[in-house]
């Protein structure tokens, strides 16, 4: 597959490192163009250039970008990300008084904003629970049983692909709904976040239940 990755920070790092080590052809676009041929040299990309050549550039395109701009940055290059999967990793996060909460209103979500700003374009909000160290981790690092990857997306044509680039990784694809139950990944988010700063481990409080 092909994807343009619009960021040239941890996350564009590690989503597109893991996609290129995966096989597909990753192209990172930066606003700095030093930055983005020195992390295309790291993670083995096949071309870099700017946000603008990312978004053009293929089936996919990841936004890697602070929450705050990435509708902006979807509106700015709607045109080119018409027909495409845009992956939206954001997490609309900020600190309050008792630990992290989300700087979006209630109910709302960045995916949707992004959705809006860019109408022709396929969302998908994924990739926005584990640090980007995580995704850095060899496919087989987590044992027998893959971690999972929430989704939530709107066209099937777009599920697929993500579908695809998650068991590339060795993860596992968890379908969330439609992308109006994206606000509940970017709530989900807030409280992992705000559980794993205070010094806790927000996985032990999803056991499975009993049948
Ligand atoms: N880091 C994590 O562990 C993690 C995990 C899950 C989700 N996320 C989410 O993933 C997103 C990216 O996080 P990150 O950690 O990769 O951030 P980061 O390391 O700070 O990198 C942000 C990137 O966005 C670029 N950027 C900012 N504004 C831009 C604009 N208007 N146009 C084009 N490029 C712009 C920056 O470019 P410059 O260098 O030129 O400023 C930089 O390359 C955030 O929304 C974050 O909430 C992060």
């Amino acid at each position: 597959m092909r994807i343009g990755v619009m960021g040239t920070g941890a996350m564009a790092a590690a989503l597109g490192g893991a996609w290129a080590r995966a096989g597909h052809e990753v192209f990172v676009g930066g606003r700095d163009g030093a930055a983005a041929a020195a992390l295309a040299g790291r993670i083995g990309a096949a071309g870099h250039g700017s946000p603008a050549a990312a978004a053009a550039y293929g089936e996919v395109a990841l936004l890697a970008v602070p929450a705050g701009e990435a509708p902006a940055l979807a509106r700015e290059h709607a045109a080119a990300l018409a027909g495409r999967t845009v992956v939206d990793c954001t997490n609309p996060l900020e600190p309050g008084p008792g630990g992290v909460m989300l700087s979006i209103a209630p109910g709302r979500s960045v995916a949707a904003l992004i959705g809006a700003a860019a109408p022709g374009a396929h969302v998908v909000k994924a990739f926005n629970l584990a640090h980007s160290s995580v995704w850095e981790r060899p496919a087989g690092a987590f044992g027998a049983v893959p971690p999972a990857v929430p989704f939530c997306a709107d066209d099937a044509g777009a599920a697929g692909r993500v579908v695809e680039l998650i068991t590339g990784m060795g993860w596992s694809p968890m379908p969330a709904g439609g992308l109006d139950r994206a606000a509940y990944v970017e709530a989900t988010a807030a409280f992992a976040i705000g559980v794993w700063w205070a010094g806790g481990s927000p996985r032990l409080a999803f056991p499975e239940a009993l049948a």
